[in-house]
């Protein structure tokens, strides 16, 4: 398989007038960046408790850290619109939340245009997903994963990309694995960095009677930390998306913590500036919290995660947390090998202690590295 070399484009999925994808200018109304800037002014921290409790983080964003964030966003944040949009490309990127396709912007570079010539090089498509950044909100609901995935079959259709690769993160990997069953025909290889695989019920019952291995045992060990004391805003994200959208969407500063906290406790340690925070909650608040909140609500049914077994061979990169801050998770990311390939043919592993939930962002040259060697092992 032969990629199309240097063309890339980030680019809006929706239709236009005649069905067909067109170039996007990105627009933002300045009232909603100055209004950001006015209300971060207008926040109003929360007290911590004395005892250093509400400086692990395990609650939320410390306070210090939300006063610092607020008084940075009012003053001195400066919204920099992106004006170089490279051109077209067959390498579908797939982000989650909470992210758009910014979570792609160092590899795309290097993916469009290696400096090895050798190197497989890619046409790469990075949409943002429905009610993230410039992408609008579903309008009805029903729009899980598999009705993403059957937009960006389209999409890639539309675009003339008979044959193309697919690189999931997060909520991308649901999407990814329907597209591999229902657009299988088109589809050469799904590379991901992220596969979760939920534990069984048998699982569970051998965990409890000690019969399972030690990857298996610190995985679900993870899973159940994360499940226990850190997935409260899936849940409330799934269930209630309205009432959280409206009070989300009336405090950027506040939204800011909502998504902070996650970037934190699962990105192994990562350090983010204030401004690569601002920057990430205002490209999913200007087009409304609620919008990809309700994400959740759709992607957590229980249909949604009935996932088609496929053929098509499959890539893995694993991220452990070695260096995040709290210890019951760091295996979080590492699910046994095994129990992907019961959903995925998987033909390349790669799994390192490190690295968290945001490579692209963080290890770029490695990340690179991986989708190049998975691709380029499948041209032979
Ligand atoms: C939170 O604020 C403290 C004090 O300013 C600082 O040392 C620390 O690095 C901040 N934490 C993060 C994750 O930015
Ligand atoms: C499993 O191992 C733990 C720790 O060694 C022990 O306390 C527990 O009784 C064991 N459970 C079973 C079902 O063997
Ligand atoms: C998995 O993919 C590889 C590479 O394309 C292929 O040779 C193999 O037959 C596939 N395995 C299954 C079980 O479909």
């Amino acid at each position: 398989m032969l990629f199309p070399k240097f063309l890339a484009m980030a680019m809006l999925a929706t239709a236009s007038a005649n069905n067909e994808p067109a170039p996007y200018q990105i627009s933002v109304d300045p009232k909603l960046i100055k209004e950001a800037a006015i209300k971060a002014r207008l926040y109003r921290p929360s007290l911590p408790l004395e005892d250093g409790t509400s400086e692990t983080w395990r609650e939320g964003p410390p306070t210090e850290n939300m006063t610092a964030l607020a008084s940075y966003w009012a003053n001195d944040y400066d919204w920099l619109e992106r004006s170089e949009r490279p051109d077209a490309i067959p390498l579908l990127l797939l982000h989650g939340w909470p992210s758009t396709y910014t979570e792609w912007n160092d590899i795309l570079k290097p993916l469009t245009a290696p400096q090895d010539e050798n190197a497989p090089a890619f046409h790469v498509v990075a949409p943002d997903s429905p009610g993230f950044g410039f992408s609008p909100a579903p309008t009805h609901t029903g729009f899980g994963p598999r009705q993403a995935g059957a937009a960006w079959a389209n999409l890639m259709s539309t675009l003339g990309y008979d044959k193309y690769g697919i690189v999931s993160t997060d909520f991308g990997w649901w999407v990814a694995l329907f597209m591999v069953d229902d657009d299988k025909d088109h589809i050469v290889g799904h590379f991901t960095d992220f596969h979760f695989a939920q534990p069984t019920p048998a699982d569970i019952e051998r965990y409890n009677n000690n019969q399972t291995d030690q990857l298996e045992t610190e995985y679900i060990a993870s899973v159940l930390a994360f499940q226990g004391g850190f997935n409260a805003y899936m849940v409330i994200q799934g269930q209630g998306p309205l009432k959280l959208g409206q009070a989300l969407n009336d405090s950027p500063v506040g939204y800011a913590g909502w998504i902070w906290h996650l970037c934190h406790f699962g990105s192994d340690g990562y350090p983010y500036t204030l401004k690569q925070v601002v920057t990430r909650t205002l490209l999913l608040w200007i087009p409304g919290a609620y919008g990809n909140l309700r994400a959740y609500l759709e992607w957590l049914r229980p249909e949604s995660s009935q996932f088609p077994k496929s053929d098509v061979p499959t890539g893995v990169s694993q991220w452990g947390g070695i260096n995040g801050p709290f210890e019951e998770l760091v295996n979080f990311p590492l699910a046994p090998p095994r129990w992907i390939e019961r959903t995925s043919n998987l033909t390349f592993l790669v799994r390192r202690d490190f690295g968290g939930h945001f490579p692209a962002e963080q290890y770029p040259d490695l990340y690179v590295k991986d989708v190049q060697d998975f691709f380029g092992q499948l041209d032979a």
